[in-house]
């Protein structure tokens, strides 16, 4: 096992876009997690925007999961008209860097209610989603196959953990042969009568600020990490460095934030909640270079 001296022997962590909020709190968080090895360690990530890129190369954004639902061919266009215009009110709210957490969560829950309404009594047949799933092989940051392959060798447990739709997350990992036995989602899932009918999202909403303890117990990925207390976080927005909050057994969290919109509003608050902001990045370099330290 070979502990590191300083951040910046890790060759991939000299890169200007990489902002670090305390190199040596993160050393020693890094070289606990090599000193434990593989075995205490879990990675919990997000989905939108962090298991995939903000933008592609040609400057068009990414979908989002709930975006890859509403491009699939059976959704109503009252619905696409009613997911733009909550959209359009909840989004600035979501990313607004002066607004605290309790404000935020209070329309979000606002968002996901009247979302949620929105999709009751909605046809919906799932092979669509699978075929939007197949568009985002691409979408996928560089390097995160290499971090699931990772993962898989090391048999370290995967939560992908999205305030989005998680139909929609499942297909895409399925489609990119991501959807492996140690890979699990937590995330809001629709609920489907056999004729197709959407009759609205099954248990409590997950909502991006209450991505936290409610959500994964009583999970079965819960009973995979019980004895599993360093973690390896991802996430793209404010809400997603406390989704490690409802594990008590946890010690050691690494949070690694991708900043991808208003940068230089949200760089002081994602510095506050993440030991490592990374800026307009599209990879999971820094992160693999961590596992890689890891045996
Ligand atoms: P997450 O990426 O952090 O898991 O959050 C999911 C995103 O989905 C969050 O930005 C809110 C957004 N959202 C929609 O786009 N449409 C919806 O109908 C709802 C309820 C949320």
């Amino acid at each position: 096992m070979k502990t590191i001296k300083c951040i910046k022997d890790i060759p991939k962590f000299n890169k200007c876009n990489i902002h670090i909020k305390n190199e040596q709190e993160l050393l020693e968080k890094i070289n606990k997690i090599i000193c434990d090895g593989s075995s205490m360690l879990q990675i919990v990530t997000d989905f939108d925007h962090t298991l995939t890129r903000h933008t592609m190369e040609d400057g068009k954004n990414v979908l989002t999961s709930f975006g890859m639902f509403r491009e699939c061919p059976s959704i109503p266009q009252y619905y696409k008209d009613e997911d733009n215009r909550l959209s359009d009110i909840y989004k600035p709210i979501e990313c607004d860097p002066f607004l605290s957490v309790e404000e935020k969560s209070k329309h979000m829950i606002e968002w996901y209610k009247a979302g949620n309404a929105q999709l009751i009594g909605v046809t919906f047949p799932r092979q669509e989603l699978l075929d939007i799933g197949h568009e985002m092989i691409d979408s996928f940051r560089q390097g995160v196959r290499e971090l699931i392959d990772w993962s898989r060798h090391h048999h370290v447990p995967v939560l992908v953990f999205s305030a989005g739709l998680g139909d929609s997350v499942v297909a895409a990992l399925k489609a990119a042969n991501f959807m492996l036995p140690h890979v699990k989602v937590v995330s809001n899932f629709l609920a489907v009568e056999m004729n197709d009918k959407i009759t609205g999202i099954q248990g409590e909403l997950i909502h991006v600020f209450n991505k936290n303890e409610t959500a994964i117990k009583n999970t079965e990925y819960y009973e995979m990490v019980k004895e599993r207390s360093n973690v390896v976080l991802m996430g793209d927005s404010i809400g997603d460095a406390g989704m490690a909050e409802g594990m008590e057994h946890c010690d050691v969290v690494i949070k690694v934030g991708f900043l991808g919109r208003n940068v230089d509003g949200n760089l002081p608050n994602y510095l506050d909640k993440f030991d490592i902001v990374l800026v307009n990045d599209p990879t999971m370099d820094v992160v693999n270079a961590i596992l890689e330290l890891i045996a």
